[in-house]
């Protein structure tokens, strides 16, 4: 069972939702705000895929995933600007788990019962302090359903598969809109529909939708509600 986080003024804040909905750069900012500390955790499914990668293990092998996973040391770094820093086992890993491969990989080793377990006890070590902004899809209903706070933000399909064709050109990638578009829907089919921890809001999250709003509207609407939450204790 997921541990329940003490009452807190710095609680936890859970934010979910899908691909491309700008959570990473909103909850990286919010953390930064509050003085929190930011955990990614696509970015542990994304080690994961690139652990076994290197280790010769399939992506869809989940009884060799287990042990690899077991093996792994997850440091979160200072995160940069666009980016957060992740080292593995003493390797930074930040930039090689970003690329269109370890996306698939890390959507192929998620859906694993068993990946996730051993990953959501990390995330329960990692955030049992409080005063941790947490982002991913099962955070506010799997890892942390006890947190102070819990946001699902999202967009509409095509907003963010405009931003994510944005983001991959600032990376130096031009692709297709309607390949990324397809590429995002696909994505959240996956993480949606997966037996395990499917994507989806919890039944006490705030939903926000993020079409028509600029980043830092977004981002003070979440600080907001961290600080009505805090103010409520
Ligand atoms: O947020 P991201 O794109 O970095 O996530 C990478 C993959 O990991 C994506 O397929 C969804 C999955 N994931 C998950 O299943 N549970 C989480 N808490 C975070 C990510």
């Amino acid at each position: 069972m997921p541990m329940s986080p003490p009452n807190s003024a710095r609680p936890i804040v859970a934010i979910d939702g899908p691909a491309g909905a700008g959570k990473s750069t909103v909850a990286r900012r919010v953390a930064a705000e509050l003085g929190f500390t930011y955990i990614d955790t696509g970015a542990m499914y994304r080690a994961v895929a690139l652990a076994a990668q290197q280790a010769g293990i399939p992506w869809n092998d989940e009884a060799a995933l287990v042990p690899l996973v077991r093996s792994l040391r997850f440091r979160f770094l200072e995160p940069r600007p666009g980016e957060s820093g992740l080292e593995v086992n003493d390797e930074d890993v930040s930039e090689r788990i970003r690329t269109p491969e370890i996306s698939l990989g890390a959507s192929q080793v998620a859906p694993w019962p068993q990946v996730r377990a051993a990953l959501v006890t990390v995330q329960n070590q990692l955030g049992a302090g409080g005063g941790v902004v947490m982002e991913g899809r099962d955070i506010g209903t799997v890892v942390f359903p006890h947190a102070g706070v819990k946001v699902f933000l999202t967009a509409s399909d095509e907003e963010r598969a405009r931003r994510r064709a944005l983001q991959l050109q600032a990376g130096g990638r031009e692709i297709e809109f309607e390949h990324v578009l397809r590429e995002v829907r696909e994505r959240d089919r996956r993480d949606a529909e997966r037996e395990h921890s499917p994507m989806r809001p919890a039944a006490d999250a705030q939903v926000v939708v993020t079409d028509g709003m600029t980043q830092d509207e977004v981002v003070s609407l979440l600080v907001g509600l961290v600080r009505k939450a805090t103010a409520e204790l």
